[in-house]
């Protein structure tokens, strides 16, 4: 029974936040490359978006909260149970290596609020369009304020699309790229890249949330967000500019 010891849940617990991990992130992927797009193809068939609002998204947002919750727990769970982890957490003498200790604090950081952005943005907003469909496909007439809560929770969504691509780079690397090629950086520097990561990582997120420039079509700043091509582009611009700052700052 090895896998009940301490040891064996360190790693029993990883493989429980990476099944649900896939399970999030695959229907993050679905809503912003298949199913934005698929619904917008309705164009004025209203009856038809809203039958597919109502029973495929009504469907698919269940199992993506879930699964974004569980990810988020089984993720503090492998924290809490390995020994040491946080011991010395970002110095010289930390145990996996304050590289490691820098980039893994990053990747929870991205997706805590990757978590936050579904349950708090993302499940408030897409509430009222679930409510709002249903009621139409009663008969009943539409609400107003649906077009402006699918409008906040796309930005939300599309924010969780960016911020994944370094958030997996990192959730991953921590262990298998960052410990091995870099080993022991000076606790500074690993302090360094985590104040400068989670600053570029808090203006997209104020940005997203329509707290610089208003949630309009019309304002530049969220170009980003206005198509998933836009949010593949940023997401790998910005995984680029983090990359590039750890390999400048942890250079041995
Ligand atoms: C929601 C907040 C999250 C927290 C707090 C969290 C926390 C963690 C922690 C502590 C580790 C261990 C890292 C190490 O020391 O090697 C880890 C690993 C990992 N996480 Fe997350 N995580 C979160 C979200 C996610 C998401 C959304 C995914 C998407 C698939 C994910 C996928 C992974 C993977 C693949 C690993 C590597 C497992 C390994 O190779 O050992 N995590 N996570």
């Amino acid at each position: 029974m090895e896998l009940l010891t301490r040891f064996g849940l360190t790693f029993g617990f990883r493989w429980l936040h990476v099944l649900g991990g896939i399970t999030w992130i695959g229907l993050l992927y679905y809503f912003n490359l298949v199913q934005v797009p698929a619904f917008a193809a309705f164009g004025d068939d209203g009856k038809s978006r809203n039958m597919a609002i109502d029973k495929v998204a009504r469907r698919a947002l269940w199992w993506f909260r879930w699964a974004a919750l569980f990810t988020l727990v089984t993720g503090l769970l492998i924290v809490g149970i390995t020994k040491d982890y946080m011991k010395d957490f970002m110095t010289d003498k930390s145990l996996f290596g304050a590289g490691h200790d820098s980039v893994i604090a990053v990747g929870m950081v991205l997706g805590i609020t990757m978590a936050a952005n579904v349950w708090m943005v993302i499940w408030k907003n897409q509430k009222v369009v679930l409510a709002n469909a249903a009621n139409v496909l009663a008969g009943n007439p539409a609400d107003p304020a649906a077009a402006a809560a699918g409008r906040s929770a796309a930005l939300a969504s599309r924010q969780n699309t960016i911020y994944s691509v370094s958030m997996l780079f990192f959730m991953v690397g921590a262990t298998h790229f960052y410990s091995g090629a870099f080993g022991n950086v000076a606790g500074s520097k690993a302090v360094t890249f985590f104040i400068i990561s989670i600053v570029i990582a808090a203006v997209f997120e104020i940005n997203a949330l329509g707290l610089i420039g208003g949630k309009a079509t019309t304002n530049k700043l969220l170009w980003p967000y206005e198509s998933h091509k836009n949010a593949i582009i940023t997401a790998f611009s910005m995984w680029a500019v983090l990359w590039i700052l750890s390999e400048i700052l942890f250079k041995k």
